[in-house]
């Protein structure tokens, strides 16, 4: 199977105009395929080569009402006629889940949606598999997230991509930023940082975990990647760079920078960011590189997407007016 089937371009690469103290480039990878696209579809495509090649026939995978990874999961298995079901962690009590973002195009594509308590969903995912065998499916569990080294690999064949541009263009990049959740994103990224023994500091702003956690996750799945592949890489913890400092109260805090950022971003330059994940990041960057005082830096910023997720929040714009 060619994976060309499964992401149709490369995405763009170039230098945005309004940002003058540094070089400011950005990696589109909010615009893959499928449904809205994303850095879940690089990933993604993999495991669907994977469930495709082997014969399987049901997809079933895990996340929360707002997951761009169920999103882009559900849109693949639409694509391929394979039946899916979402795994839901339930959201807390009286939690209105509003028919909008992610959790809209779940129906859309008829993704089958089983809501769980967060600390049942283990035995949830283990007797859903279970009950698709006994009717006859030969069924696929797709880690959430797409965590693992299926996963993983999607980052190291994307920073191929971004080499290559990289060429094209004829620079050198001495930062790469990112946003950064559990990580495999970033592992592909160091990875392939190393296989092509560049020099850049890659940077994952945390959306979530602190650093000590998400630098340890992070070395886990690079390890394991190594192992998986078997290719004889010196990649040590303190290679990875994870800022804790952006995260404010926690996973979806959406405080003020990150909207001014996000209102500014899709402004003066017709992009638009994410109040989750690429908005948080975009405003860790420009806050790292200000508070280091640094200039004329070739930066990279990968635009991962999550872009249905502005949509659920546009309450929060309309009140930081
Ligand atoms: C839009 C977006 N950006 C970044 C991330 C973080 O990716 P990773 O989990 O690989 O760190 C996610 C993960 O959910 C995401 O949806």
């Amino acid at each position: 199977m060619n994976r060309k089937e499964f992401i149709f371009r490369n995405t763009p690469l170039y230098k945005l105009d309004s940002f003058k103290t540094n070089n400011i480039y950005i990696k589109r990878d909010d615009m893959t395929d499928p449904v809205c696209g994303g850095n879940k579809a690089r990933k993604l495509q993999y495991f669907i080569e994977e469930i495709l090649n082997n014969g399987h026939n049901y997809i079933v995978t895990y996340g929360s009402k707002e997951s761009n990874h169920c999103r882009i999961t559900a849109a693949f298995a639409s694509k391929y006629n394979i039946p899916c079901t979402l795994i839901l962690a339930k959201p807390e009590r009286n939690m209105e889940i509003s028919y909008n973002g992610n959790y809209f195009l779940y129906d859309l594509l008829d993704a089958d949606i089983i809501w769980s308590e967060v600390d049942n969903v283990s035995s949830i995912i283990d007797e859903t598999m279970e009950k698709l065998g006994l009717e006859g499916y030969n069924p696929y569990f797709i880690p959430g997230g797409g965590h693992g080294p299926i996963g993983t690999h999607g980052y190291v064949k994307a920073y191929e991509e971004i080499e290559n541009q990289r060429k094209d263009l004829n620079i050198d990049f001495d930062y790469i930023f990112l946003a950064s959740g559990t990580g495999t994103t970033q592992a592909g990224l160091v990875i392939g940082n190393k296989l092509y023994e560049n020099k850049e500091k890659i940077i994952g702003i945390s959306v979530a975990r602190k650093e000590e956690r998400g630098k340890k996750v992070i070395y886990d799945s690079v390890c394991e990647y190594i192992k998986a592949k078997n290719i004889p890489l010196d990649i040590s913890e303190d290679d990875i760079i994870f800022l804790d400092s952006y995260i404010g109260e926690g996973y979806g805090d959406i405080y003020g920078n990150v909207l001014d950022t996000i209102k500014n971003v899709a402004k003066t330059e017709g992009v638009l960011l994410d109040p989750i994940y690429t908005g948080k990041a975009f405003y860790g960057m420009l806050s790292y590189l200000e508070n280091k005082n640094l200039k004329g830096k070739n930066v990279l910023f990968i635009h991962s997407g999550g872009l249905p997720l502005v949509f659920n929040y546009t309450y929060k714009f309309k009140d930081n007016k």
